[in-house]
């Protein structure tokens, strides 16, 4: 028998282009800056996470340069059977300072860091609160544990509060996640919140913060020091991906845990560590962040400038906090058309709908840094303000 066994993929990729969700990824031919060079032509790069610019940093690129000329390329192994190189170590003994924190492990990406710790957290006995827009990883994390979820309304405490209140006579575990920055629509995580019920409740406070590292708080610190909450969120997750500028995750909180989680986190016993390239930049990146917190002032300056731009010239930008910028289109053809005009104009910025935005509220996202220039900021709003002109959304 001569089967094509695999004939349903053609049908699945076909059903996301029918339904205009399938993605066609761009090459860059360049490094990620404020320009990027696609088709051999210069694009402003307005959808990145790299919010401060360090992607192609020098202090990084020669940090990780010195750290593959030390260390060579590959970390050999995981730790736990390869050992552990001492970068690795000053890097987690670095982040965890500069969190205030006890201690702090890294792991390959955000999403592993969310999949190693939140299945140590909880299990199949214990119960999880979860923001209904958190992000996948969480819900990956949440379902590996094989907890029971309870999700509640998007930033909706009232929900939370009734939730646990329902569950006041359960003897299980107890853990309440939410995102510290929603990326879709650029909106802040209820922390304070949160660590009242948490701490009234008898409940694990932990927070995703992979958009507020490098953005939020002093010199970038994140959500939880935005909000002063010092060790009344357990659990810190952040990424290393977004504005730090290279790529991994970490997990940073009390010291058990992070043991806990060298010992029995399955993404860090069962898959081999950052390179040793990536931890030399990840440490620069974060040495960089704590001497000073300028690009995150910048980062900061170019976000209400542009926020303010695209309101005066009336569209609508949503219920944004923070440096991610939604330009709220509607329709999903529509806003598809914006990207695409945009791009025949010089401006990356991509358009983005169902499933990962609610059904008629597609827009585009789009993601300010402090590398953007004044000008790079003025030639952009000039542009949307023409193409929103064509497509009467202004
Ligand atoms: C809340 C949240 N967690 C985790 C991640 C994944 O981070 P990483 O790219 O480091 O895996 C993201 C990235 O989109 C995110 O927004």
């Amino acid at each position: 028998m001569n089967k094509d066994v695999l004939a349903f993929v053609d049908e699945q990729l076909e059903e996301l282009k029918t339904n205009k969700l399938y993605n066609d990824i761009r090459v860059l031919e360049s490094s990620q800056g404020s320009w990027v060079t696609i088709d051999g032509k210069e694009k402003l790069n307005m959808c990145s996470n790299n919010y401060l610019g360090l992607a192609a940093d020098g202090d990084l690129v020669r940090a990780a340069c010195e750290a593959t000329e030390k260390y060579g390329v590959g970390p050999g192994a995981v730790r736990t059977i390869a050992g552990t190189m001492s970068i690795h170590g000053e890097l987690e003994k670095t982040l965890a300072e500069f969190k205030g924190r006890e201690a702090s492990v890294v792991l390959q990406s955000g999403f592993n860091a969310n999949l190693a710790v939140i299945p140590l957290l909880v299990g199949p006995d214990d119960l999880i609160y979860s923001d209904e827009l958190n992000h996948a990883s969480i819900i990956d994390g949440c379902r590996l544990s094989r907890a029971k979820i309870r999700v509640f309304g998007h930033l909706d405490m009232e929900h939370l509060e009734q939730l646990l209140k329902e569950d006041s006579d359960h003897e299980g575990r107890k853990l309440i996640i939410s995102d510290g920055v929603f990326s879709m629509d650029g909106d802040l995580g209820n922390m304070p919140a949160i660590a009242d019920l948490a701490e009234r409740y008898g409940c694990v406070s932990m927070v995703d913060d992979a958009h507020g590292e490098g953005v939020l708080g002093s010199h970038g610190r994140g959500i939880v020091d935005h909000y002063g909450l010092g060790e009344r969120i357990d659990v810190e997750v952040g990424t290393l991906s977004k504005a730090l500028g290279c790529v991994g995750g970490f997990v940073a909180g009390d010291a058990r845990l992070i043991e806990y989680i060298k010992q029995r986190g399955r993404p860090f016993l069962f898959s081999s560590s950052l390179t040793p390239a990536e931890a030399a930049a990840n440490l620069a990146a974060v040495r960089k962040l704590w001497e000073k917190d300028e690009l995150v002032t910048r980062l900061w300056e170019n976000a209400e400038y542009f926020q303010k731009g695209l309101r005066d010239l009336g569209f609508d930008t949503g219920r944004t906090e923070t440096p991610i910028t939604p330009v709220i289109i509607g329709d999903a053809g529509v806003s598809s058309e914006f990207s695409r005009r945009l791009f025949e104009a010089d401006i990356f910025a991509q358009s983005i709908g169902f499933p990962t935005v609610p059904q008629g509220k597609a827009r585009i996202r789009v993601m300010i840094s402090a590398a953007h220039s004044r000008e790079d900021l003025d030639f952009a709003l000039k542009t949307f303000a023409e193409v929103g002109r064509e497509l009467e959304i202004i």
